[in-house]
């Protein structure tokens, strides 16, 4: 028997430790949450994505009664961003939330389906996605979706 080992790395970073860009693309994802559909869980989440030509896109949660039909922030983003500019890699996503206490305190970090929809976007483009986690405490700094998504299916499987 063999123990295969994956080392995922995560930054963990004080506001004022980020750049003004990245900076900006959070405030972006923070204003998003104010767009926020999410009347049934009263969670609203916004995203800000920085694409290769500059442009910024945002997007936020949509929920609805029948709740598969909702989707995630995150996926509202880059399927917009993709859709906008179909031709610029996504460069960085900046994910923020907030509840009825406010933003909160520690990231959250994107559902499995929204990574795996980060993951076809890196090799969509063939270049990672940084990915910025909000949180009041404290900010995560993830360099691509290989430290959010180990061992992970895509389409290098479909294309033996
Ligand atoms: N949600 C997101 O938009 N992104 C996440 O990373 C986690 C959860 C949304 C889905 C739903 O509208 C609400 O938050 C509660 O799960």
């Amino acid at each position: 028997m063999e123990e295969i080992k994956i080392e995922i790395r995560i930054r963990s970073l004080h506001y004022d430790e980020l750049n003004e860009e990245d900076r900006r693309l959070i405030e972006q994802a923070k204003e998003a949450t104010q767009r926020s559909y999410a009347p049934y869980s009263r969670f609203s989440v916004g995203a800000a994505a920085l694409l290769a030509n500059g442009e910024t896109v945002s997007g936020s949660n949509q929920e609805n009664a029948a709740s598969p039909s909702g989707l995630c922030a995150e996926r509202t983003t880059l399927f917009y961003a993709n859709s906008r500019y179909p031709d610029q890699a996504v460069k960085t996503l900046a994910i923020a939330a907030r509840n009825a206490s406010g933003f909160i305190s520690t990231p959250i970090s994107p559902c499995g389906a929204c990574r795996q929809v980060l993951l076809e976007t890196e090799q969509r483009y063939g270049s990672p996605i940084r990915i910025l986690l909000y949180g009041t405490k404290e900010i995560y700094l993830i360099n691509g979706i290989k430290d959010l998504l180990p061992l992970s299916f895509g389409e290098e499987f479909l294309s033996l």
